[in-house]
């Protein structure tokens, strides 16, 4: 989910829009090559020019089914979940106190089923609001599967507040619903992406969850940043792929939806040109062999226009150019 209060969507009611006429002209313009693009890449999603694979878990009833074509989308055919964990999951899901930006409940299964099967020494975390995910994540490879109590998922947050309730800290719910594992999750408030490379070495990762600012092009950037950590044929799980079709769908039928409902994860999921399975609201990216690729889905998603406060506009495209030098 995006953040609140940074800012929102061109189209959003209350949309903030300095008043400068030559800058609104510029915003119409915007306003209207937005909407092609938003066709062009929601066409070439759907026309499978980048072959999306589809694999969502709706229910406890499917999770085995689900697990089990997951597991064959992934190369571990042979895979089966550990005994109990959809009892593990579903403990958490009734335990969970904080909803704000979380996780749904085929989210929910199909990360823990990805984790399952991909079982990764550690995972990288960008965005971890209350914990939820952070925790999913950790009960998923606890020592109960097998490993030591070491830290096994490093979250990164901008914030050091939870912004569904600022009372409270990033991360705060993860003592709660693991209290015998909560050591194992390691979070890193007011931190962002870049922070990543000061806690992985390059090809050091298998996986990595991003579910932080969701405006284009945050997750791009997000994805950039992380790549050279995750190792080539490594995979990047995405929240939120459908959250500007769903918002624009809301809005249409006259719903008002509160943090806007930004494109970011979306085209970036869209964009892929290398495997991805989509799994409803979520998704995983592979990284391909030769990471220099990204470069050229990055170029082409600089083109659609930024969703975020248009300060940042700059800045945003500078990091990005400077992460084009993948090692
Ligand atoms: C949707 S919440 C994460 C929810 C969490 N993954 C879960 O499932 O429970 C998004 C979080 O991303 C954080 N965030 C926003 N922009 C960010 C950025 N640029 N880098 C890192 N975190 C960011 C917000 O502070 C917020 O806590």
């Amino acid at each position: 989910m995006c953040t609140p209060g940074k800012r929102v969507c061109r189209k959003a009611p209350g949309v903030r829009i300095p008043a400068h006429p030559p800058l609104n002209i510029v915003k119409v313009f915007f306003e209207h090559m937005s909407d092609f693009w938003r066709l062009v890449f929601g066409l070439a999603g759907k026309a499978g020019g980048n072959k999306t694979w589809s694999c969502e878990i709706n229910s406890f009833q499917d999770y085995e089914t689900g697990y089990h074509k997951l597991a064959g989308l992934l190369g571990y055919c042979e895979k089966t979940g550990s005994a109990g964990e959809i009892d593990l999951i579903r403990a958490l899901l009734e335990r969970r106190r904080f909803f704000a930006g979380s996780l749904s409940l085929a989210d929910s299964l199909f990360l823990a089923a990805f984790v399952s099967i991909l079982k990764p020494e550690r995972i990288l975390e960008i965005g971890t609001g209350a914990g939820f995910s952070s925790a999913l994540m950790a009960a998923i490879m606890s020592p109960k599967s097998g490993r030591g109590a070491g830290v096994c998922v490093d979250t990164i947050d901008a914030h050091d507040r939870y912004f569904g309730d600022q009372e409270l800290a990033i991360g705060c719910e993860i003592p709660y619903l693991i209290p015998d594992l909560s050591k194992t999750v390691r979070v890193h408030p007011s931190r962002e992406s870049n922070f990543v490379r000061s806690l992985a070495k390059n090809n050091e990762l298998n996986m990595v969850f991003i579910d932080a600012n969701h405006q284009h092009p945050c997750p791009l950037l997000d994805v950039l940043q992380v790549a050279p950590c995750v190792r080539p044929g490594g995979w990047i799980l995405l929240h939120d792929i459908l959250l500007g079709t769903l918002g624009e769908e809301a809005r249409n039928n006259g719903a008002e939806t509160q943090f806007g409902h930004p494109f970011g994860a979306e085209w970036l999921f869209n964009s892929w040109r290398c495997k991805k399975i989509g799994g409803g609201n979520i998704g995983a990216i592979q990284l391909p062999k030769n990471k220099k690729a990204i470069v050229s889905v990055a170029k082409e998603l600089m083109r659609l226009p930024f969703e975020v406060a248009w300060q940042s506009d700059r800045r945003l495209r500078r990091e990005i150019r400077e992460c084009f030098a993948l090692p």
